[in-house]
């Protein structure tokens, strides 16, 4: 079957959070991770049979929803799971920090690489634990967790790690070697693991495979939380449906007590979204991939030409590409760009300024004319010789 990722629907006039922002400007929204592209076919047919029905009352996951997830996590990462360990989220920022609340307490630290993804920021501040930022370093143009600094910012009051793997923004998969020494560390200082692994399916090289951490051994599964959706791979977070993953009977019933009454249950069209791409949605997957990989040459080899731009490593997975313009010398990057044209993820918001993020999950010939201009604001402030 032929999918088209060339004409997307136009979202301007749609409830769109991401065209939203320059709603009337000549801004094009490369920010929030979300894609242009329609979803597969057969998760629009299932929810338009589902819509037919015509009754929407309150929903609960069947049977097939977590075989869904069970068979699919099997099939595609090789990680058996006990359907009791899933928990169901609305959202995978809700697992976020139901992570952090339910261990330790208020004053504690919470361990974060950085550049992180936001939610991992404000998730401790929320919940009045004091983030720990440490940065992640780039080794032989391989950005790298820097354990050395990890264990030297490591406090007894730190009692979790949070981990996103693959790494949103630096589009890392890691290892089993580099996921071995991690959680390592976490165990060495008894941190739980919040693995944040929304983006687990959207892997580019062909010699890289995501490793779920709770697979690496049942002792690190004990200690570990592991988020899932299929909501970025699909492109369908405004279904609202995501689920965390926790072996260890005394840390979900803590997990499930904090977001007892608080975090909403999944709509109807999230669950059936979901058990829709995991069983029906390959063969859209993997054309999606095909395209993002088109999408990642054609970044590669424009960023190669712009002055003060560079792309450290190509991304591995996820559909963002980290771009280092601290060479500009811009006072604020992100309102830089956005003044060209381009509405960037902001470095600042990851915890580093002088970094820009760009999402490239659009049609091609639109992220042309976003490198474009990308490319014009970096001549126009090209650092002298
Ligand atoms: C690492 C990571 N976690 C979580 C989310 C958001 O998930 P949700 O929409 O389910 O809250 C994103 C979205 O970009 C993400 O990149």
């Amino acid at each position: 079957m032929d999918f088209n990722f060339e004409t997307c629907p136009d979202r301007t006039e749609t409830d769109s959070t991401k065209w939203h922002r320059y709603a009337g400007r000549d801004v094009l929204p490369a920010w929030v991770a979300d894609m242009d592209f329609s979803t597969a076919p057969a998760i629009v047919e299932a929810l338009k049979k589902r819509i037919e029905h015509g009754v929407f009352g309150y929903p609960t996951p069947r049977p097939q929803t977590f075989d869904a997830i069970v068979n699919y996590l099997a099939r595609e990462h090789g990680w058996q799971i006990d359907p009791d360990w899933i928990v169901f989220l609305p959202a995978l920022v809700a697992g976020i920090n139901a992570s952090i609340r339910a261990v330790g307490q208020p004053g504690d630290s919470v361990m974060v690489p950085i550049p992180a993804y936001p939610p991992f920021l404000s998730a401790p501040v929320n919940s009045t634990r004091i983030a720990k930022r440490v940065p992640m370093i780039l080794q032989n143009g391989n950005w790298q967790f820097d354990l050395p600094a990890l264990e030297a910012a490591t406090t007894p009051d730190a009692k979790i790690f949070l981990l996103c793997s693959p790494y949103n923004p630096l589009g890392r998969v890691f290892t089993r070697e580099e996921l071995l020494s991690v959680t390592d560390y976490c165990t060495r200082h008894n941190l739980v693991i919040c693995s944040d692994e929304i983006h687990c399916d959207i892997v580019h090289n062909s010699g890289s495979r995501h490793i779920p951490t709770a697979s690496l051994s049942p002792e690190i599964a004990q200690r570990t939380i592991t988020l899932l959706s299929a909501s970025k791979t699909y492109n369908i977070p405004g279904l609202t449906c995501g689920y965390a993953v926790i072996p260890n009977a005394d840390l979900r019933t803590r997990f499930r007590r904090v977001i007892a009454g608080i975090a909403t249950d999944v709509n109807i069209f999230g669950y059936l979204g979901m058990e829709t791409a995991y069983n029906e949605g390959g063969e859209w997957h993997r054309a999606c991939l095909d395209y993002l990989r088109g999408n990642l040459d054609l970044i590669c080899e424009k960023v190669r030409t712009m002055p003060g731009v560079t792309l450290h490593q190509r991304p591995q997975a996820t559909y963002l590409a980290w771009l280092d313009v601290r060479e500009l010398n811009l006072e604020n990057p992100y309102a830089a760009f956005e003044q060209g044209g381009v509405g960037l993820g902001d470095g600042a918001d990851f915890g580093t300024p002088g970094f820009v993020r760009l999402n490239f999950g659009c049609p091609r010939e639109r992220l042309r004319e976003i490198l474009r201009r990308i490319g014009a604001v970096a001549e126009q402030h090209q650092p002298a010789d």
